[in-house]
C-alpha cells in the first residue's frame, strides 16, 4: 500500500483548480508542489501565493518540495500557507541550519521531510533521521519534470528502510522523478511508500487506474 502525490508542476497553470480535482475524483490523496528558485536548480516555478491559493481549494495533504537556497529563510511562510508536509534539501544549507530547519517546520505543526540529489550519498541523511516525518530520495536531477528515472538510487532506499526500522520507524520514504507505472513497482520493491509522480499521472488517460496501480 502506498500514497501517490501528483506533481503539478505538469499540470496545467491556467487551469490550476481544474487539475486539483482532476487529481481527486483521480482517487490520489497528496498534491506534490515543486518550489524552484532559480538559484539550488535552474529553473524557477512557484512559490507562497500558489501554496496559499491551492490551500483554499482543496483538502487535499500538501506536499510541498523545496528546491531553494537557505530554506530556513522561508519555511515559516509555507507553514502559514498551508503546506501539511514541507521537504528541504540537504544540499541547500549548512548542517547546522538544516537541523534548525526541520526543527522549525515541526514548532508550527507542519510536517519535515528532508531530501537528496542524485549525487548525495544517503549515509549523509543520517544525522537527520530522527528529526524527519519523511525522507524524499530524488531520481531525477532536481529541477525538470518529465526526465528519466534513476533506477541506480533504489540502493538508497533499501539502506533508509533498514535504518530507519530503528531509528524513526513512522517516518515515509517518498520517491520522486520519472515514475511511471513501470517504475512505481520497482520504488516500492525498494522500501517507497510515498510516490511523486508529475507528468506520467497527467498524461495518463485513465487517471483513477493510473492511481490505483500505483498505491497497490
Ligand atoms: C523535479 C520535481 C518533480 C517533477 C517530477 O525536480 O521535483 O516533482 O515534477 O516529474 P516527473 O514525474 O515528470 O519526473
Ligand atoms: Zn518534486
Amino acid at each position: 500500500m502506498a500514497i501517490i502525490s501528483p506533481s503539478i508542476l505538469s499540470a496545467d497553470f491556467v487551469n490550476l483548480e481544474r487539475d486539483i480535482h482532476v487529481c481527486k475524483d483521480a482517487g490520489a490523496p497528496w498534491i506534490h508542489v515543486d518550489v524552484m528558485d532559480g538559484h539550488f536548480v535552474p529553473n524557477i516555478t512557484i512559490g507562497i501565493p500558489v501554496v496559499a491559493a491551492l490551500r483554499k481549494v482543496t483538502d487535499l495533504v500538501l506536499d510541498v518540495h523545496l528546491m531553494i537556497d537557505r530554506p530556513i529563510r522561508y519555511v515559516d511562510q509555507f507553514c502559514a500557507s498551508g503546506a501539511d508536509y514541507l521537504t528541504v534539501h540537504l544540499e541547500a544549507d549548512t548542517p547546522e541550519n538544516i537541523h534548525q530547519t526541520l526543527k522549525n517546520i515541526r514548532a508550527k505543526g507542519v510536517k519535515a521531510g528532508l531530501s537528496i540529489k542524485p549525487g548525495t550519498p544517503v549515509e549523509a541523511l543520517e544525522p537527520y533521521l530522527g528529526e524527519c516525518d519523511m525522507i524524499l530520495i530524488m531520481t531525477v536531477e532536481p529541477g525538470f519534470g518529465g526526465q528519466s528515472f534513476m533506477g541506480d538510487m533504489m540502493p538508497k532506499l533499501v539502506w533508509l528502510k533498514e535504518k530507519l526500522a530503528s531509528v524513526n520507524p513512522e517516518c515515509l520514504l517518498q520517491v520522486d522523478g520519472g515514475v511511471d507505472l513501470r517504475t512505481a513497482p520497482v520504488c516500492k520493491e525498494a522500501g517507497a511508500n510515498v510516490l511523486v509522480s508529475g507528468s506520467a499521472f497527467f498524461k495518463s488517460q485513465d487517471k483513477a487506474a493510473f492511481v490505483a496501480e500505483v498505491q497497490k
